[in-house]
């Protein structure tokens, strides 16, 4: 979802900005621009479409002084050019990007329609160009102009803006909006984007900036004010290595993601356990332990995975369940007495989780980011972290951070009970993966069950059914089926009546206890002439099953049955010609609620 990459002093700005929104594109986009000063003269280019047709259209130049740019994902207005940004004031004054949502924007709107303004976009941020401008020409003071619009706005922004009066700044503001800040050769170059990608391999330290933060960065000086104070930023050294992410001949990320996930495991069990000890943070051991409630909040595949660790969480003991971030959100309820809350997002930026954490931590409760993002916003304001250690994720469709969070919840359930069971049992999962890895073109086979339908089911019992959730969610993103979720024994109060002749009907037996009754309810498809195709574990197999992965546990058989799922999306998808990395409409990093 939106992107900003911007930067002053000693830049090749054009290729700078062009390669930072590519870096920026597993968010999701639908249009981008950029504007720059040169020659004291500011320029700006703007296409409904993709990076690389931004591209073709701006000229070569050198010797810019200062830049911004900006991937759009639309909230406000559709995709179009007039929409893109940068959004430049009515007067020419200033050049905006902005990510986040400005919700009272149709009320300042107005209050500068009423003072003869004129729009050229549909979008929020123009309003805030406009603002801007508005103060500046008041009191003559870029600094001061944004701090008054600051006053003005409600909601989520980062921002970028150029101003005509000084070309060699990018002036900055931030709420609840990531944005960092990157310097090179002791401030030679100042590099400002909304995540740490477009910077890397650029920047020597990095600041994450706080909610409320404004100022603006030049060659050799960078100024960071909040509430009218101003303060001395923190640069620290940054571990720019976790951003090394290539196809690796590889046709789609999703593919090389997938494949990654027996290393992603691995990484996870040395950085959790030392062969004899785990190597948790003790004193979020002991909250847990002490935690009369656990609370997990999600979105999305992390939902999913928290809804996996829920219920972990209570066979280690815990009362423990997990809810859809947005909804908490909106309705917080914590009867609790000792509750704590476990944050799980991949990006560490997801707007629906951000504003569940200010609720928390108003509250003054103790929580956990289980996180694949260093330095962002989740993993900042949590109390605790446990990283996923996953490397960069760039498929739109989160694949390895599912498995690596619930193979996390594994780890942490293991330590809450001391037991060192759970490790021996991930070792089984890791052969139980990578035989299903082995046996891709088996499931790749498996995908006419699929052609020329708009429907499908995914369905089982405990935790066949989470997983199904999972597999039902992959197949709609990549293969624009339309797919549902059910439990087993709930499709005769219903869904029976959707059967059809050929409808495909994904379903999952992990254990023996299930088995039976789960293969029952099958069977009820299957006489209204569903098309089944039955994953089941080694030692309950029948011969009618499509797929057994390798004995396991049921508890860790989710992770098995998601890859499978994830291949099903991938190899439907390929078959369709669809843009498997970069679906329709989705973005990766969902940066507004
Ligand atoms: C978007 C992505 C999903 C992801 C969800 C939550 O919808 O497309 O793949 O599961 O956001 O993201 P998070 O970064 O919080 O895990």
């Amino acid at each position: 979802m939106c992107g900003i990459v911007g930067g002053v002093g000693d830049i090749d700005f054009r290729r700078y900005l062009i390669d930072g929104l590519k870096k920026l594109d597993y968010r999701g986009y639908d249009s981008a621009g950029m504007a720059y000063f040169l020659s004291n003269e500011m320029h700006a280019y703007k296409i409904a479409g993709r990076v690389e047709d931004l591209d073709a259209v701006v000229p070569s130049f050198s010797n810019a002084t200062s830049g911004i740019a900006h991937t759009r994902w639309a909230t406000h207005g559709k995709p179009s050019k007039n929409n893109c940004h940068p959004h430049v004031s009515m007067n020419g004054q200033f050049a905006i990007v902005h990510n986040g949502v400005i919700e009272n924007f149709r009320s300042l709107k107005n209050r500068l329609l009423a003072r003869d303004y004129k729009f050229a976009s549909q979008t929020d941020t123009e309003v805030i160009a406009d603002l801007i401008e508005y103060y500046f020409n008041r009191n003559g003071s870029t600094l001061s102009a944004i701090r008054e619009t600051i006053g003005m706005l409600e909601g989520s922004y980062a921002c970028g803006i150029l101003s005509k009066a000084r070309p060699s700044r990018v002036y900055f503001m931030k709420n609840s909006s990531p944005l960092v800040i990157g310097v090179k050769d002791g401030g030679k170059s100042y590099f400002l984007a909304s995540d740490l990608s477009p910077m890397a391999g650029l920047a020597e330290q990095v600041i994450f900036l706080n909610d409320g933060d404004y100022g603006y960065i030049e060659p050799n000086g960078i100024r960071v004010y909040h509430d009218g104070e101003e303060y001395e930023p923190e640069f620290k050294d940054y571990d720019f290595n976790f951003f090394d992410s290539h196809l690796e001949g590889y046709p789609h990320y999703m593919l090389k993601e997938i494949e990654e996930i027996p290393s992603v495991i691995v990484r996870e069990m040395d950085n959790y356990f030392d062969g004899k000890d785990y190597l948790l943070n003790e004193s979020l051991i002991e909250e847990l332990k002490k935690a009369k409630k656990i609370h997990i909040l999600g979105c999305g595949t992390s939902y999913h995975a928290g809804l996996i660790g829920a219920r972990y969480l209570r066979f280690a003991g815990k009362i423990a369940e997990c809810t859809l971030a947005s909804e908490f959100a909106y309705d917080p309820y914590d009867l609790d007495e000792e509750p704590f809350y476990i944050l799980v997002s991949q990006s560490g930026e997801t707007a629906d989780l951000i504003r569940c954490l200010k609720i928390l931590n108003d509250r003054g409760l103790k929580t956990l980011a289980i996180t694949n993002a260093k330095g962002s916003s989740i993993e900042r304001n949590s109390t605790y972290t446990c990283l996923l250690y996953a490397g960069i994720e760039v498929a739109v469709a989160s694949t390895k951070t599912y498995v690596a969070t619930m193979v996390l919840f594994a780890i942490i359930c293991g330590c809450l009970t001391s037991s060192t069971k759970a490790m021996t049992n991930l070792s089984s999962l890791l052969v139980a993966i990578r035989q299903a890895i082995a046996d891709k073109n088996k499931i790749k086979s498996m995908c006419g069950a699929f052609k020329n339908q708009k429907d499908a089911f995914f369905v089982g019992r405990g935790y066949d059914a989470l997983v199904a959730k999972e597999g039902s969610l992959k197949l709609k993103e990549i293969a624009y089926i339309h797919a549902e979720s059910y439990e087993a024994g709930e499709i005769k109060h219903g869904p029976l009546a959707l059967i059809e002749e050929g409808l495909p009907i994904v379903a999952f037996v992990s254990s023996s206890t299930i088995s039976s009754i789960s293969r029952n309810n099958f069977e009820e498809l299957t006489a209204r002439g569903a098309k089944l195709l039955v994953f089941s574990v080694k030692g309950i197999e029948t011969a009618k099953d499509a797929y057994s992965i390798e004995y396991l546990p049921s508890y860790l058989t989710p992770a098995v049955f998601a890859v499978i799922s994830d291949y099903l999306a991938y190899y439907v998808a390929l078959d369709r010609g669809l843009p498997i990395d970069k679906p329709r409409n989705l973005a990766k990093s969902v940066t507004v609620e």
